[in-house]
């Protein structure tokens, strides 16, 4: 009798109950994480306040249905730590400890829900850059500790110097960016990462394709090596129907590696639902010899 109540038995938990749960779990999980790696440079903070819907739209939506369930808080904050525990994973794999990390610059911050999670590190420079002067004014009046400026659509970055980062990121960014401007943006990446440093970015690989593209598209994708839809494009994601940016990227794999990798050495690339790349900048030959061996090997 038992047996057959736990089988047909089902607990139906409200979505906002299921959600708190899910990101007392990401939360508890990421902070467990960084205090170990960080130890005495890992600092309390407070998670921050979370956006207005209008700002997340324009973010992180793939559709409607998705839209409703980011703007929640809870889910706003399990992608976040979610996502930045994976980049830490991510640097730990490369034996980088964050606590040798004293600046990071994220292009394309949007509403700063990766780059808060970083303020965790204790001293480190925190800097983010957006296209949309509405997130960059959010950020600002909301996150008094990090550094936020307004970029125009193509390069320079008026605010930041040669070799000026030791780690940077781009995550679902160069997803946006028109492939007119790709070579612009990864020639100014490399001109602001310091020798040494590693930039994590994200491309949309064949997760996005198989569910955004129809056979045709798929088959131009595969031909061309890159396939761009726009706002007026019905298979869009939703946050570039509404707005949020003009453009939804595909590349293939081999051209990803051909065009990032002439800016960067490529030392992974990590498949997904958008596909990571970490890329390297090499310290110049003669500081190589002096530090010996070169970091990271090159895979691609
Ligand atoms: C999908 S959102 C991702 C936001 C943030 N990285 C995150 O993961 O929450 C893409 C962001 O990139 C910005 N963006 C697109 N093209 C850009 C460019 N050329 N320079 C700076 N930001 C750009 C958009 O305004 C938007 O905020």
């Amino acid at each position: 009798m038992l047996n057959i109540f736990r089988k047909t038995a089902k607990i139906i938990l409200p979505k906002s109950t299921v959600y708190s749960i899910k990101r007392q779990i990401e939360e508890n999980g990421f902070k467990r994480y960084v205090r170990e790696k960080l130890e005495s440079n890992y600092r309390s903070v407070n998670p921050g306040a979370v956006p207005p819907k209008e700002l997340i739209a324009q973010t992180a939506a793939l559709n409607e249905q998705e839209l409703e369930r980011q703007s929640n808080s809870d889910v706003y904050f399990e992608t976040g730590y979610f996502e930045v525990l994976r980049l830490f994973k991510i640097l730990d794999h490369f034996n980088i400890n964050p606590r040798t990390i004293g600046s990071i610059y994220e292009l394309g911050c949007g509403t700063a829900r990766l780059l808060r999670h970083f303020r965790y590190i204790d001293g480190v420079r925190l800097v983010g850059s957006d296209v949309n002067p509405q997130m960059i004014e959010w950020c600002q009046a909301n996150l008094p500790e990090i550094e936020f400026y307004h970029n125009e659509l193509t390069p320079p970055l008026a605010f930041a110097e040669d070799n000026s980062f030791d780690l940077m990121l781009a995550s679902s960014v160069f997803t946006h960016i028109p492939l007119e401007t790709q070579e612009l943006w990864l020639a100014e990446m490399q001109r602001v990462l310091r020798p040494g440093g590693i930039f994590i970015c994200s491309v949309l690989g064949q997760f996005h394709a198989n569910a955004l593209l129809d056979s045709e598209e798929m088959q131009k994708l595969q031909t061309k090596g890159n396939l761009t839809l726009t706002s007026d494009d019905s298979q869009a994601t939703y946050s570039t129907r509404v707005g949020g940016s003009a453009w939804d990227v595909f590349q293939t794999r081999s051209e990803v590696i051909k065009v990032f990798g002439s800016f960067f050495q490529i030392v992974d690339y990590i498949p997904g639902v958008q596909d990571f790349l970490v890329l390297y900048k090499p310290v110049p030959a003669v500081s190589v010899v002096m530090n010996s061996v070169p970091f990271p090997a090159q895979k691609y």
